[in-house]
């Protein structure tokens, strides 16, 4: 079966972040697709240190857990990776997992090739179309597919988890969902 690996950068334990991708797992799900929901959350990761070490072995070197993810990422054929904004841009945990997880790729077998998905982005008032782009820019260099929804990726909320008084966004978000597991089941017919 197919499957799909959603990535929260959030912190937090009652986290917005976690409940957008509730919501994009079941939308998954309800595709016959399944979807593991991943959190950064106590977790502390590192930045890349450029060793190119991951050229020789496949993984990366650094011993901080994110290489537990990375093995999820290449049994999976879709990534959504979802952050919360941190003041306007992405909190910068997922940036340095997401160039980890790039350079890993690109120095090993290219899992991330036609891999399907795209960025989330939440936040309590603004800066999710730069995080949305910003994190747009580890699908591009890695051959994978973006797909799309009704509307950007992104869902207001704030710190007491209240992305349900964001209809629209959520909406959004389930779209998305729904599009990933229908473009993976379409690559496999
Ligand atoms: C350090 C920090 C910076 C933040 N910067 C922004 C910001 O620039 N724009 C914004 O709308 N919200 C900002 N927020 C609020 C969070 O993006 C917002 O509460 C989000 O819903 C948190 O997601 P979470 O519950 O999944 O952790 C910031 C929060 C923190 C802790």
């Amino acid at each position: 079966m197919s499957k799909v690996i959603l990535l929260s950068a959030s912190p937090r334990k009652n986290s917005n972040t976690m409940d957008v991708l509730s919501i994009c797992a079941k939308a998954i799900e309800s595709e016959n697709v399944e979807a593991e929901i991943i959190s950064l959350r106590g977790k502390e990761i590192k930045s890349c240190i450029a060793c190119n070490k991951c050229q020789e072995i496949g993984n990366c070197v650094l011993n901080d857990g994110l290489d537990e993810i990375i093995n999820k990422i290449k049994n999976a054929q879709g990534f959504i990776p979802a952050a919360p904004v941190y003041f306007g841009t992405a909190r910068a945990d997922i940036m340095a997992a997401l160039q980890r997880i790039g350079k890993v790729s690109r120095g090993a077998n290219k899992f991330l090739s036609w891999m399907v998905g795209g960025p989330i982005a939440v936040a309590r008032r603004g800066g999710q179309t730069i995080t949305l782009q910003e994190m747009s820019m580890f699908f591009n260099i890695n051959e994978m597919i973006i797909v799309g929804s009704n509307y950007w990726n992104m869902v207001f909320g704030s710190h007491n988890q209240d992305t349900n008084d964001d209809p629209e966004g959520l909406e959004t978000i389930r779209q998305f969902g729904e599009n990933v597991a229908k473009l993976i089941l379409k690559i496999n017919e």
